[in-house]
């Protein structure tokens, strides 16, 4: 739609989609791979089980498939997206950009695609940055996808951080509200603190090599030399996580000038079920305000998100002009909060029933 001119534009998400490997992991295979309890991970994380991607699977094809569904739910199709955004930290490619990749399976020919990566914050991240172009008119139609492929970087042998990650994808499509019509993002909140960065990180392929000798000089395996999979100081993590998702949410809610009573559903990102309870305590929401589905997919960095907004509209959560709180934090630090007005989204018609847990039979990864 072409808004009228000099009217101020907000953004509404009028699309949402996701995507999950069929493959689950269930904390009882993880008893057969490193010395865990399904009894220890659910206590301590919420987590039964997680999704992992097959061999073919990468966060480009999962992203494909979940923003087909976001389109669709939209009435749209990908020659009719301007941009797409892919939110990732675990891209198919250092290049090209896995939004790229998205463009390319959809069929937007004719949108631009770039990637964000601000780990699990990534897509709060795009998600603003998406709105600024619709806002600034500089883009019609948005596609926002989180996409991870998390099990191709987490140490199988580390049950410290093992038993907490998975994989999947989620999209929303960004438009601009119609006249009269709910929607916008209010107040977005975004910050980070790379000081904290050791905390939680994982090396790439063009990491630092201390003592090599200049050009060229990579190391017996020039690619793998460096990198690393996910090193994570848990507790660490976990005490920091709280206090910046209470500040992000407290911040975001006092600039859209709203109370915790306001919000008709929070969406946080789904890392643990500890981390939320005592930020839904902070902030004195109630945790059937808390939307979570991490017991079936454990964190999903970029994804958890999107993935749990379809999901809640899936079981039909969310009507019009509701409030949505989301918020988030990950690796970097990174962190932020958001609220967005709900403005009524189709149900996507495969989301009808939402999948419930299934055994795995699977040799482990
Ligand atoms: N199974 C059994 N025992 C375990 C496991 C496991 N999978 N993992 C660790 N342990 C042991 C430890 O070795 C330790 O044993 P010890 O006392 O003999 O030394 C004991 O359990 C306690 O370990 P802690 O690390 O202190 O356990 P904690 O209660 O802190 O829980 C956890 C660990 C779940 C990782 C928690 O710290 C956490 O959730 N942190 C945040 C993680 C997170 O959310 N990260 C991602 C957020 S950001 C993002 O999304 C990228």
């Amino acid at each position: 739609m072409t808004p009228a001119p000099g009217a101020l534009l907000r953004t509404r998400i009028s699309g949402v989609g996701r995507y999950v490997p069929e493959r689950v992991l269930t904390n009882h295979d993880l008893e057969q791979m490193v010395e865990t309890s399904d009894a220890w991970i659910v206590e301590r994380s919420g987590i039964r089980e997680r999704r992992i991607a097959s061999g073919d699977e990468t966060s480009g094809t999962m992203g494909a498939r979940a923003a087909e569904e976001a389109l669709a739910s939209a009435g749209l199709t990908g020659s009719d997206v301007d941009l797409v955004i892919g939110a990732t930290c675990t891209p198919d490619g250092m290049f090209p950009a896995t939004a790229t990749v998205i463009q390319d399976a959809i069929g937007a020919g004719s949108a631009s695609s770039f990637d964000v990566n601000a780990a699990c914050t990534g897509f709060l991240t795009a998600l603003s940055v998406g709105s600024q172009f619709v806002t600034s008119g500089s883009a019609g139609r948005v596609l926002v996808v989180g996409s991870e492929t998390l099990s191709r970087v987490v140490d199988w042998t580390d049950r410290s951080t093992c038993v907490l990650f998975g994989d999947g994808a989620g999209a929303v499509v960004l438009e601009p509200t119609q006249e009269g019509e709910p929607g916008g993002l209010a107040s977005p909140v975004l910050r980070s603190d790379g000081a904290l960065g050791d905390l939680l990180y994982a090396r790439g392929p063009a990491s630092a090599r201390p003592g090599a000798r200049g050009i060229g000089d990579n190391g017996a395996d020039p690619l793998r030399a460096v990198a690393s999979c996910i090193v994570m100081d848990g507790r660490n993590v976990f005490r920091h996580a709280i206090t910046a998702m209470t500040e992000a949410a407290q911040a975001c809610l006092a600039g859209a000038g709203l109370r915790a009573e306001d919000i008709a559903l929070c969406m946080p990102h789904q890392a643990n079920v500890r981390i939320l309870s005592a930020f839904a305590r902070n902030l004195e929401l109630s945790e059937e305000r808390v939307y979570m589905n991490l017991e079936r997919y454990g964190n999903t960095s970029a994804a958890s998100i999107p993935i749990a907004l379809a999901e809640a509209v899936a079981e039909g959560r969310l009507s019009a002009g509701d409030r949505v709180l989301m918020v988030a934090f990950g690796g970097g630090f990174t962190w932020g909060a958001t609220v967005v007005e709900w403005s009524g989204v189709r149900r996507p018609e495969r989301l009808a029933a939402v999948p419930g847990s299934r055994a795995s039979t699977a040799p482990p990864p």
